[in-house]
């Protein structure tokens, strides 16, 4: 038991949003969709149960039908999708929370077998992110070489941002996170590595930032100020995501981030020496300085940990991820000072209630 006061359990504006408390959901896809994509009833029981969070974050949401690279993940492009969503936002809101979707496009993190007519998955560069993908057909197989992008098909990826953004707020959302992290499309404009496009997407960092950017504006546009937020994971290297130049590309995107009205920005904390093999791992109190809008972190944090990034000042929020799938009511159990369910790794991405919507609540 604890009872000192908690910064975690404080309210805190985001944009237009207030939060009770700076305990966030973070954005953990499940691969619970039903057919065609549409969002359950059972998703609408899961994210009911996480009403307690500051601010639930979604699962990743793809925008379009080329931006799905794993089974069972909802969507953001279609009527029934925005009907489906409807029903797990009403659920939220009537538990008395908050949400926001995370819109998605994982880009060449993907296979045929996911894509529309199994065609090739696109990128910035045809260039295959190393590691494998999991196929439905079954097992694994290497990340396939993507098709790279037309000049005018990167415009049209902004356009699908821009329209499952305005497809989330049909579907009762209190606005949207943009998917700039985890080597996904945005990401892999960003990197160097995974992006060797001479024309205005590619080159100089002023040029890889330049889609997140965009579609970053679109959204605003759409949404207005305050309700849009974007997540960064800067000191990953997930989905063959290379470190070279990454504090100089973030520090810019960080930066460029200030001259929009957004909701927040979700950075992803550095990792310990021996938690990280990464040769590039910045602090986030880097970004903190850089960045003047309401700031969230994550990371493999406990609550403890979590507390001690708040009171230095160097995040508002703290997403947690694992904690909140094994503790539907985790600020409640952060002010009791626990006990904690553990997480079962093995339901994560399967399928139906068991280890979704059957972890206990406290009380
Ligand atoms: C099952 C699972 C699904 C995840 N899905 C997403 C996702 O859809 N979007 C995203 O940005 N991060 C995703 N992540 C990363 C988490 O949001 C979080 O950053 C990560 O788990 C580390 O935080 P934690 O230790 O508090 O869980 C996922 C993580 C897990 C374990």
């Amino acid at each position: 038991m604890t009872s000192s006061p908690m910064k975690l359990l404080e309210p805190l504006t985001l944009g237009k949003v207030v939060a009770p408390n700076r305990v966030m959901m973070a954005p953990l896809t499940r691969c619970r969709s039903g057919e065609g994509f549409v969002p359950t009833e059972l998703m609408a029981e899961y994210y009911a149960q996480r009403a307690s969070a500051g601010l639930i974050i979604s699962e990743a949401t793809p925008v379009s039908p080329f931006g799905h690279g794993y089974p069972n993940t909802p969507g953001i492009y279609t009527s029934r999708h925005v009907a489906g969503w409807r029903r797990v936002t009403d659920a939220v809101h009537a538990r008395g929370g908050r949400i926001v979707m995370q819109l998605w496009h994982v880009g060449r993190i993907s296979h045929s077998e996911y894509q529309p007519q199994g065609v090739a998955p696109v990128g910035p560069s045809a260039i295959a992110s190393d590691g494998t993908v999991h196929v439905p057909s079954g097992g694994r197989v290497a990340y396939p070489v993507p098709r790279a992008l037309e000049t005018d098909e990167v415009v049209g990826i902004v356009e699908q941002f821009r329209i499952g953004a305005s497809n989330a707020m049909d579907a009762g959302f209190d606005g949207v996170e943009v998917h700039g992290a985890n080597g996904y499309i945005f990401e892999q404009f960003l990197r160097q590595g995974s992006n060797q496009r001479s024309d205005r997407y590619g080159g100089s960092v002023e040029n890889r930032a330049r889609l997140l950017l965009e579609a970053l504006e679109a959204v605003v546009k759409e949404w207005g100020p305050g309700r849009v937020g974007v997540r960064l994971s800067p000191n990953a290297n997930y989905h063959g995501m290379q470190p070279e130049g990454a504090e100089e590309t973030f520090s810019y995107v960080v930066e460029r981030l200030n001259e929009l009205p957004l909701m927040y920005a979700h950075i992803m904390r550095a990792l310990e020496p021996e938690e990280s093999k990464l040769r590039v791992n910045t602090p986030i109190a880097h970004y903190r300085g850089l960045y003047k809008g309401t700031l969230i972190t994550n990371g493999r944090l406990s609550p403890k940990e979590a507390e001690g990034y708040l009171t230095r000042g160097e995040a508002d929020a703290v997403a947690f991820g694992k904690l909140f799938i094994a503790n539907p009511d985790l600020p409640n159990r952060i002010k009791l000072g626990g006990p904690y369910n553990a997480p079962d790794e093995s339901t994560f991405y399967s399928a139906g209630p068991k280890g979704y919507t059957d972890y206990p609540t406290l009380t």
